[in-house]
């Protein structure tokens, strides 16, 4: 039975993949910051045996650490780095910027999904598939960016898809490959209610992509249904 391990995964993006690998018979380590408030996932834990929840708040590095040491028999094909914020809001754009919520942002979505990386490693190295994903957006595309605005939710995701970048060339002599990945705009409430996809569509999607993801395509930055996005 595969292993993956899932960060963010009470809600969003994050729990309709643990929802479609447990039914897929993966074993499923879902990490979220309160177990005892995730009333999805536990329901989800009571159906699917093969579903552990697992706390993690992905700001406390000695919660990553301890969580590695908790799980130090396991193999993990999969290591799904998911969880994010979103950081922007209207009342603190350019010209009133938060720097407070920048560094958060900045720690959420870029420092923690590289020290998972970091701390989990021995964990995928032993495994059979061998695979990291890290769930990025088409936001963090520089040459993308035609709008504006986002700042910190842009600038964490353009230095997540570097800091892979470099990490995919760092792992793949260790048969590692690295996949940095944009959802779509999808209807969680991070996308809002505007969007046009729908999570159990996205996941699928990614799912598929993950599936199909080889060590000679490491590194690259791939859209939902694996095609290839500009940095
Ligand atoms: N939805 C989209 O359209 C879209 C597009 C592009 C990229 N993405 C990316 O896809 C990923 C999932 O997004 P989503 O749409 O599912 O967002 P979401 O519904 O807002 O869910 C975000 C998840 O991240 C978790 N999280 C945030 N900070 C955390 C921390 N410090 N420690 C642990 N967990 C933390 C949240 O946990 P709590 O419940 O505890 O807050 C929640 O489970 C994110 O990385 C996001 O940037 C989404």
């Amino acid at each position: 039975m595969a292993t993956i391990l899932i960060t963010g995964a009470n809600r969003g993006l994050g729990l309709d993949f643990c929802r479609q690998y447990a039914q897929d018979n993966w074993q499923v380590i879902a990490c979220c910051r309160q177990p005892e408030n995730a009333t999805e996932l536990n329901q989800l834990a009571a159906q699917y045996k093969n579903v552990s929840v697992f706390a993690l708040d992905m700001d406390d590095f000695s919660q990553i650490e301890q969580l590695a040491v908790k799980l130090s028999d396991m193999s993990i094909d999969v290591l799904l780095n998911n969880a994010g914020v979103y950081g922007d809001d209207a009342a603190h754009r350019f010209g009133n910027l938060d720097y407070q919520t920048w560094q958060h942002t900045l720690s959420t979505n870029v420092f923690a999904p590289v020290k998972m990386i970091e701390t989990f490693l021995p964990h995928v190295a032993r495994s059979e598939q061998k695979k990291v994903v890290a769930m990025s957006s088409l936001m963090g595309s520089i040459a993308d960016n035609t709008s504006g605005g986002s700042i910190l939710y842009r600038s964490s995701k353009s230095a997540l898809n570097a800091a892979m970048k470099s990490i995919a060339i760092e792992l793949q002599a260790k048969h590692i490959a690295v996949l940095i990945l944009h959802p779509g705009w999808v209807r969680t409430d991070m996308g809002g209610s505007n969007a046009p996809m729908e999570i159990p569509q996205s996941v699928s999607h990614m799912r598929d992509t993950i599936a199909n993801f080889t060590l000679a395509q490491t590194g690259e930055f791939q859209r939902y249904d694996g095609q290839v996005l500009p940095w």
